[in-house]
């Protein structure tokens, strides 16, 4: 994630230092960072020139001394392990200039968990990308209980500024706003896939091709409302009473999945040297509903 972001704050044209562990680390970063942006050249989203000045305004370090050198900002994207995050932003609130906003990229934790210790209360925000994170345009911007309004501002400005579409989440709560619904959809499939009720493919299927097809335009709330108009509510009132009783509401992972995942197996079977091209060939269709969507 961390290469993603570095690289949506440089085409935004912001200079931006990465940072790792080691500099193996960061040069194999900096690889992927010209590999995403030559499929943004290949699909006519940015031109060779505005690809080659994002490489120019991205530096690499592997210490945060150098890191924190004049920094207005950092966004953290390190393995998701509160103790660590808590490490690092301590460490960062020690280095950085007071004026620093310390954002975090964590996807399950919130900020009274990790960033209680930090001096600068006001100044610390979770903004949560998804993947891949330099092309799905939407971050949430998680105002934790110490955030004042104008980090919460200044960041979602920010974003703006390069180019993201940031959703203002009030309060903290885990999965923030979008892995709450994720997962709402997701102990469903996963029930149907259990149970085999269709295949992986036609459960992939069924549903990129009927609502995943009109959420990339339009949201579900707007949807249902448009699925019951002119009488609206009566269609929604039907469906709650008729399904909500049907569908899944368990709090365990299915067995089955649990073991599949505990011997790092997914749902398809695809060989590792598949994997690139099939990354390549996602970014290039998420490229062009970019330009479609957002960045027309
Ligand atoms: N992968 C996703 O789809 C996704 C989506 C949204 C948010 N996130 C969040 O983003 C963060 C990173 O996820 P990822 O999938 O990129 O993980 P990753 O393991 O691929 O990358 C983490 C990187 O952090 C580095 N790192 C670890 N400890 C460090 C430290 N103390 N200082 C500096 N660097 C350190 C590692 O060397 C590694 O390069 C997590 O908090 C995750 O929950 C991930």
């Amino acid at each position: 994630m961390g290469h993603g972001v570095s690289l949506s704050f440089a085409l935004g044209g912001y200079p931006t230092v990465m940072s790792d562990v080691s500099d193996d680390i960061l040069n194999n970063a900096m690889g992927r960072i010209r590999w995403a942006l030559d499929t943004f050249v290949e699909e006519a989203v940015v031109t060779r020139k505005q690809a080659d000045d994002a490489i120019g305004r991205i530096t690499t370090t592997s210490d945060l001394a150098v890191l924190a050198r004049d920094v207005d900002y950092v966004c953290e994207a390190i393995i998701e392990r509160c103790q660590d995050k808590k490490e690092l932003f301590n460490k960062l609130d020690a280095v950085c200039p007071p004026h620093t906003i310390l954002a975090s990229n964590t996807s399950s934790l919130v900020l009274s968990d990790f960033g209680s210790d930090v001096k600068r209360q006001d100044k610390i925000v979770v903004t949560h990308y998804f993947n891949p994170p330099h092309i799905v345009p939407c971050v949430e911007v998680v105002k934790g209980p110490t955030t004042s309004d104008e980090t919460f501002n200044l960041t979602y400005n920010l974003l703006e500024k390069v180019k993201k579409l940031p959703i203002r989440v009030l309060k903290e709560l885990p999965g923030y706003l979008v892995n709450r619904i994720q997962m709402g959809m997701n102990r469903e499939i996963y029930d149907l896939w259990v149970k085999g009720v269709a295949s992986t493919e036609d459960l992939d299927r069924a549903v990129k091709g009927s609502f995943g097809f009109r959420l990339a335009s339009i949201g579900p709330l707007l949807t249902q409302d448009l699925a019951g108009f002119p009488k609206l509510g009566a269609l929604a009132v039907e469906s709650c009473n008729n399904l909500l009783r049907q569908i899944s509401d368990t709090k365990e992972i299915p067995e089955e999945l649990s073991k599949r995942w505990e011997s790092h197996k997914g749902f398809y079977d695809y060989p590792q040297e598949k994997w690139e091209q099939i990354i390549k060939e996602r970014d290039k269709e998420f490229l062009g509903r970019l330009k479609q969507l957002y960045w027309s």
